[in-house]
């Protein structure tokens, strides 16, 4: 399973490449405005920094809701840089830019899926990736894992190659539920990530290994 990070902050995403286990990151308007980057320049330029930390797809959002709008945001965006995936909006104009971009060989990834439905659609259109949004759903006392579940039956039944990018994760357990239930990706915070390595055996072990080590060694 590949692991993206959900954030816009350049030090997060300079921390999770350091770990060396980053496929890419994920973006969207709100993350883009808590890290103070406005403008379409900036927007932009901010983009392009994110693709040269990482070695791995990076979703850009479109913030048009029209056809012609999407697109044209869309062929932009994409142009910044190879790894620029063009993150669409599961509304019926989204859908139909979806088909346009991917007929011209721009990988897209259609965002905020909630239903097997909405992903069912993104995928005939061609989506590069459809991002569920499991703590989102599980927020509104709805199983978000259950979606993750569904869709991935679902594609592996029909044999369609969009891959399932599980978003909204909130916390590392969420990461296991995704692995569990074949999530292509997974989108995560840093600190779900880093919670991975949290054990208390690993704690008390290394530290009795670094004492056993004194009492002969000094
Ligand atoms: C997905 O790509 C979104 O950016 C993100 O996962 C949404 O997460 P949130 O529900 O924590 O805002």
């Amino acid at each position: 399973m590949k692991f993206f990070i959900d954030t816009a902050n350049l030090d997060q995403i300079r921390e999770a490449q350091d770990l060396g286990v980053l496929d890419g990151v994920t973006t969207n308007p709100s993350l883009m405005a808590k890290e103070g980057i406005k403008g379409e320049e900036n927007i932009k330029n901010h983009y392009v920094k994110i693709c040269e930390i990482v070695d791995g797809d990076v979703s850009a959002e479109v913030i048009s809701t029209d056809y012609e709008g999407m697109i044209k945001e869309g062929e932009i965006l994409a142009a910044l840089h190879p790894q620029i995936v063009v993150k669409v909006p599961v509304i019926k104009d989204g859908i139909k830019a979806i088909k346009y971009l991917s007929s011209k060989g721009i990988r897209t990834n259609c965002t905020l899926i909630f239903s097997p439905g909405q992903a069912l659609l993104a995928a005939k259109a061609g989506a590069t990736y459809v991002s569920p949004f499991i703590g989102r759903l599980d927020d509104t006392s709805t199983d978000g894992i259950d979606l993750i579940y569904r869709i991935v039956e679902m594609f592996g039944t029909y044999g369609f190659e969009t891959q399932v990018l599980a978003a909204s994760i909130r916390h590392t357990m969420h990461i296991i539920q995704c692995v569990e239930a074949g999530a292509d990706v997974a989108t995560c915070p840093l600190s779900a990530i880093l919670g991975l390595l949290n054990h208390p055996l690993t704690d008390s072990g290394l530290k009795t290994f670094l004492e056993d080590y004194k009492k002969v060694n000094g």
